[in-house]
């Protein structure tokens, strides 16, 4: 039985994790997203044509990998079908290679609503995408929520009109008038376009847990395409300064169906410098010229909001962190060509605790804010590496500094960015 490959954002997303999927889902039989929703999201670039893929596991596009939207997720049907209509329209065969989880959870229009409120009546905001995300999963853990195989049931009306009238109360709870309720609490109204969803989405619906391990009894290729990152975990990260699943490993296995025995390859992503979209602490964030140098060169605007990311050096210290809570079998490091465009390049190594250095990662937010990163230096002048095709035809100064992340972490860096195009990526053996 063939054994599943992982890909997993370290710090707080937005690493290029689909650089390592396109690649891997060049030979996958089976691309799967296990948690979050279209929080996510990055372009991807197939055959001349740029794709916004929020929802749909980006590895569909090679045009022979079957693509599953697993139980973990939370999924807004509207941009679903943005997504899928896209695709048809460039010649996909959705209905061939798209797969989604009864049991997935439903996004409805109050689900956005409850986030904005939320997010308004926090003193320290968490900057959310917006998106539902949050409410969703509370409802799916309150037990209240919506999922893919309800919107079929006989029990659809009771249970939304149940969801809407709870809803409604809530709002108001939260100091909104009825009258700004508008269409997204309109049972009537929401009834109909949720059925008219179903009805589209009815194809693609099955047991996707049935049909990911059979995939692997026939010794089929299956990567899981991680969303948001380690440090954006809801146990994992710096909470409550986070996203409202667990993107680190244990989701993986709760949002498939997987079975740790089935896990193979546990690719961690990171960039030769970090970033942070939304509020919450950053050891290394640059908050002078050199953070500005860094969003510009490596183009730190979000995908999914257009917001500049915070921007700062690679901090192994939580590196080190992401092993351990993922079991990372293999590094990705993104973005070598932009870090070696600085002349002096720096790396976090250990945290400075009033005096005390450890080189254990904390998710207290107290002793974060506290925490003063310590640096090692490292030349950097890297110059062009588009010419790069082997590890060995680096320049010095960047095998070193590759060299470094793998003696201190003890994880091997297999995946090495070294240009904006996707094709511009080593492969190490
Ligand atoms: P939510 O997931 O919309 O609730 O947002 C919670 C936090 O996670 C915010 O700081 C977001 O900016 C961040 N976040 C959510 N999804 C992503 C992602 O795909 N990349 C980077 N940050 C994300």
């Amino acid at each position: 039985m063939s054994k599943v490959d992982v890909v997993i954002g370290c710090f707080y997303g937005d690493e290029g994790k689909g650089k390592v999927i396109d690649y891997l889902a060049a030979d996958a039989d089976v691309a799967v997203r296990a948690t979050g929703g279209d929080n996510a999201g990055h372009t991807i670039k197939a055959g001349g044509v740029k794709y916004a893929m929020h929802l749909i596991p980006s590895g569909i596009l090679s045009g022979h990998t079957t693509g599953i939207i697993g139980n973990g997720v939370v999924l807004n049907p509207k941009i679903l079908l943005e997504e899928i209509a896209n695709l048809k329209s460039h010649g996909y065969d959705v209905e061939r290679y798209l797969k989604i989880s009864d049991k997935a959870h439903v996004i409805l229009p109050y689900h956005p609503m409850l986030d904005a409120a939320l997010e308004g009546r926090r003193t320290k905001k968490i900057g959310t995408t917006g998106k539902g995300i949050g409410p969703s999963y509370c409802d799916k853990y309150e037990r209240s929520g919506l999922r893919m195989e309800d919107l079929y049931a006989a029990g659809f009306a009771q249970k939304l009109k149940e969801a809407v009238e709870s809803k409604k109360a809530l709002l108001k709870f939260y100091g909104m008038a009825e009258e700004e309720f508008g269409d997204s609490l309109d049972f009537d109204g929401l009834y109909g376009l949720y059925c008219g969803y179903a009805e589209k989405l009815k194809p693609y619906v099955c047991d996707t847990l049935t049909y990911l391990h059979k995939a692997l009894e026939r010794d089929e290729r299956v990567v899981v395409e991680g969303a948001q990152a380690t440090l954006l975990d809801i146990d994992f990260g710096s909470y409550p300064f986070v996203t409202s699943s667990n993107p680190t490993i244990g989701g993986i296995l709760t949002g498939t169906g997987l079975s740790a025995l089935d896990i193979g390859n546990v690719y961690g992503v990171i960039k030769a410098y970090s970033s942070r979209v939304g509020e919450g602490p950053y050891v290394t964030e640059l908050l002078d010229a050199t953070g500005d140098k860094i969003r510009e060169l490596g183009h730190e605007y979000g995908t999914t909001t257009g917001r500049p990311r915070r921007c700062g050096w690679l901090d192994l210290v939580a590196l080190k962190y992401a092993k351990r809570v993922n079991g990372l079998t293999a590094l990705a490091v993104n973005h070598l060509d932009t870090i070696g465009r600085f002349e002096k390049i720096r790396m976090c190594v250990a945290y400075d605790l009033d005096g005390t250095v450890t080189e254990d990662f904390s998710t207290n937010l107290e002793l974060l804010d506290r925490a003063k990163p310590v640096y090692r230096e490292f030349a950097g002048d890297f110059g062009d590496l588009s010419g790069c095709r082997k590890f060995e035809e680096l320049p010095l100064a960047a095998r070193e500094y590759i060299g470094f992340i793998e003696e201190y972490t003890g994880i091997p860096v297999k995946f090495i960015g070294t240009g904006a195009e996707r094709e511009s990526m080593l492969v190490r053996d």
